[in-house]
């Protein structure tokens, strides 16, 4: 590896860097609206477009910022090759929701289209292939699989043993037609559509429960009521569950990004191998030149390791395969996925058809993202919807990952006790800069970490979703749990959910 090439000392998304957006202020009294959406992300975007479009009354509220979670920080292909999925979604929901499953991402990606031409919106979309490729034996014969359920579903493909983009390669599987963009300029200008329509926005605004009733109420954690007619959780992990146990329902991953200039033309295309660790790979077009977005190194979030040997992994497979001859970005997004692959889109429970729910995207959040909004505004507007059974969150379906469940609530349970009784004896006052250590203050299982300029920050790491104990991310400076994946700043406070509270701080003693 090159050793001139530095590591950016903070994560930063391109697509955020690349645009810039307005602030909106604090909701600060109590509020009537037709429709509440909770998630400034391309669900609840693309949901306040389209209801606001047909004349109703929306509110938005973002805990942070409008498109600072995982949309901000996503690859933006938009294309209907989940991974590898359609032999499994035969097998599964049979051959006509897996048809439904392709045609639902088509009619997202024609959807985005079309919403670009209206507005003719400058978002960098592009057609490209997606490619699924390996250069391993041992998944060759799911390739070939794959690619008998993709002619049962007609899709338009090819299996092959090469592709433009040159690294060894043993099987290629193509979908054609597929495309990619800016997901931050396509949405800023649908956000401005939104506004012109009378949207209303508020940012630093959290919400911690809803008040469910015929008209239901979102609460904030300050207490303001925001009372409609219907709420749209779109804030990746459902902030309420009405009892729909969802923390069981689903389980969430990390991932990296490094964005790297490198000393080749990139040859179009966006592809994804089929083996394991994940490697992605796409190019946006930054002044002029490619930006090579390299992905992968998928993890349960909060398992204790350090995550800057992710980032490494992705540098040293950029470095290997396209070399390197800058290292302009690197940013990290969490997913969640549900028990049978499928999202689940519709009302939180069967009883409560007033308050929708939109998560469990699996990584491909734009084309899941855009269905998710139309399903729920169909529903709303009382219009019928071909998807809305496929993904409504009450299916039941025999799970044929039902194992990976068992185990991955084995895996809570042992975090749940394992984790109370991890600490060092670290004094806190040998702790370098900008670095973290989990020891005991006054018996208690205490997470500190000292910034730059030598300020100690002291947490208690006890969830507050459930009582597991957050472990230190040195690539993004968080506080993550390894349970069901809430993230906290250094300070305390919640980055993503499910906790809605802050962690509790910890006074120091003069060290
Ligand atoms: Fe569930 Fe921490 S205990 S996210």
């Amino acid at each position: 590896m090159n050793s001139d090439i530095n590591i950016p000392q903070f994560p930063k998304s391109y697509w955020q860097q690349s645009v810039s957006l307005p602030d909106f202020p604090k909701l600060s009294e109590s509020i009537k609206t037709d429709i509440g959406i909770v998630g400034g992300g391309i669900t609840g975007i693309t949901a306040a477009y389209l209801l606001t479009k047909e004349g109703l009354d929306v509110t938005l509220i973002d805990a942070g910022q409008i498109l600072n979670g995982v949309t901000g920080h996503t690859t933006a292909k938009i294309t209907a090759q989940h991974g590898i999925i359609y032999d499994e979604l035969i097998k599964h929901f049979g051959k006509d929701n897996a048809t439904l499953y392709h045609q639902a991402c088509l009619d997202a990606k024609q959807f985005i289209e079309n919403t670009i031409r209206t507005h003719h919106i400058d978002c960098d979309y592009q057609q490209e292939d997606a490619y699924i490729f390996t250069n391993s034996d041992a998944y060759l014969s799911q390739l070939e699989t794959e690619k008998e359920a993709y002619n049962q579903l007609d899709i338009d493909s090819e299996l092959s043993n090469s592709m433009p983009l040159e690294i060894p390669v043993k099987s290629v599987l193509k979908m054609k037609n597929q495309a990619q963009f800016h997901p931050l300029k396509y949405l800023k200008i649908l956000a401005d559509e939104a506004l012109s329509n009378g949207l209303q926005i508020y940012e630093e605004t959290t919400a911690t429960d809803v008040e469910h009733n015929k008209r239901p109420a979102i609460i904030t954690r300050e207490g303001e009521r925001i009372n409609c007619q219907y709420v749209i959780q779109a804030s990746h992990y459902p902030f309420y569950d009405g009892e729909g146990f969802y923390p069981t329902r689903m389980y969430p991953e990390r991932s990296y990004i490094v964005a790297v200039k490198t000393p080749q033309h990139f040859p179009g295309g966006m592809y994804i191998n089929a083996e394991s660790p994940t490697h992605s790979v796409r190019s946006v077009n930054m002044d002029d030149e490619d930006l090579w977005l390299i992905a992968g190194e998928n993890h349960k979030p909060g398992q204790g390791q350090s995550t800057m040997k992710h980032y490494e992994a992705l540098q040293d497979y950029a470095a290997k395969h396209f070399g390197i001859s800058e290292y302009v970005y690197r940013w990290s997004a969490q997913d969640l996925t549900t028990m049978d692959k499928v999202p689940y889109i519709g009302p939180v429970t069967k009883n409560e058809d007033n308050v929708f729910v939109a998560t469990g995207y699996r990584k491909w959040g734009m084309t899941n993202g855009t269905i998710a909004a139309q399903i729920i505004t169909d529903r709303i507007l009382d219009k019928d919807n071909p998807y809305h059974k496929l993904y409504t969150p009450s299916r039941f379906q025999a799970d044929p990952s039902i194992r990976e469940f068992t185990k991955m609530n084995a895996d809570v349970a042992k975090h749940m006790i394992r984790g109370k009784l991890e600490y060092t004896n670290d004094n806190v006052s040998s702790l370098k800069t900008d670095d973290a250590t989990v020891t005991r203050v006054n018996g208690k299982r205490t997470g500190v970490y000292k910034d730059e300029d030598n300020q100690l920050y002291a947490v208690d790491t006890t969830c507050k979703h459930l009582g597991c104990e957050v472990n230190w991310n040195s690539g993004d400076r968080t506080w993550d749990c390894p349970c069901h994946g809430s993230r906290y700043s250094y300070t305390g406070e919640v980055i993503e959910g499910p906790a809605k509270e802050p962690l509790n701080k910890v006074e120091l003693e003069q060290q």
